[in-house]
């Protein structure tokens, strides 16, 4: 069967980002002018994904409002030469099923997709944070796991080799290289570099297999009361339900300053490059 549904959690306050998430979603950031959150979904779209759910929370208006229809504006440039600029919004929207539901603590990512649980039942789904931006041809990250989860049918997190002294942002997996993926054994949060099992990090593409809601649902909280999803995933790698994937592309990490601008100054450039300026 195929994957018909990507969850997108984007509830955080994308606190790094202030004062300019003060009152704008960070999914809304633009890279030069698309935002980020479009990106994901033309992601999502090229695994053949179209049932986007969204998972928001509150002063996340913008991303609603932004894959909808803005009549007015339409009329206003009909007929004009920026007719175009919204032409593929307008097409995903036409191609696309938006669905939402709000978090209303943030409790963490694992907390987040299991309240997207409703908007994803019970089948396999994709996972993207709009924060990581990924570039990848002629695949697409998200449809090279794809290929993966219809090879092996269990989740699949993607992996970036990343220097020891930035372990500690990501979740990092153990496991062995077979094949060209990794079987994944077992992950830890935020390792300290000398505690790393490995210096591949999970990056912000899944896919999942819907038995991790029930797993989510019945894994402790760390402190503060966050629900990770890597200890929901550990559950399902120690059963052997977990394919890491070392992803060909590219990402840069939106979610803090110099990746946002390192994927403006790349998008920017190749945007020119292609108009031949
Ligand atoms: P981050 O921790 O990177 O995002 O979460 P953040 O909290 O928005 O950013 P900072 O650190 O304050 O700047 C990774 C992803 O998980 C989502 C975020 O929206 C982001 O896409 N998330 C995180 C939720 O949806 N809910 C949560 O409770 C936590």
């Amino acid at each position: 069967m195929s994957i018909r549904k990507c969850l997108f959690p984007a509830a955080g306050y994308g606190t790094r980002f202030l004062p300019a998430t003060k009152a704008m979603p960070k999914e809304m950031m633009p890279i030069v002018s698309k935002p980020l959150i479009q990106y994901g979904v033309e992601e999502a779209m090229t695994a053949g994904m179209r049932e986007i759910g969204i998972v928001t929370g509150r002063g996340k208006r913008a991303i609603e409002d932004h894959f909808d229809k803005s009549y007015e504006l339409e009329n206003q440039i009909a007929g004009t030469g920026k007719e175009n600029l919204l032409a593929e919004i307008t097409e995903i929207i036409a191609r696309c099923r938006f669905s939402y539901t709000r978090q209303v603590e943030m409790l963490g990512l694992g907390h987040a997709i299991l309240v997207g649980e409703g908007l994803v039942g019970n089948e396999p789904f994709g996972v993207i944070l709009a924060d990581d931006y990924c570039v990848a041809s002629p695949d697409s990250v998200m449809q090279q796991m794809v290929k993966i989860y219809e090879k092996y049918q269990c989740s699949v997190v993607a992996v970036e080799e990343v220097s020891l002294s930035r372990v500690s942002r990501y979740g990092v997996i153990d496991g062995v290289e077979r094949d060209g993926v990794f079987r994944v054994s077992s992950m830890v949060e935020k390792p300290r570099p000398e505690s790393a099992p490995s210096q591949l990090a999970i990056i912000g593409r899944y896919i999942l297999t819907p038995d991790i809601f029930e797993i989510l649902r019945k894994i402790s909280p760390v402190s503060g009361g966050e629900l990770h999803i890597t200890d929901a995933l550990n559950v399902q790698a120690r059963n052997g339900g977990v394919i890491g994937l070392k992803f060909s592309g590219s990402r840069f990490d939106c979610g803090g300053l110099d990746g946002f601008v390192a994927a403006t100054n790349y998008t920017y450039d190749t945007l020119k490059m292609k108009s031949g300026v």
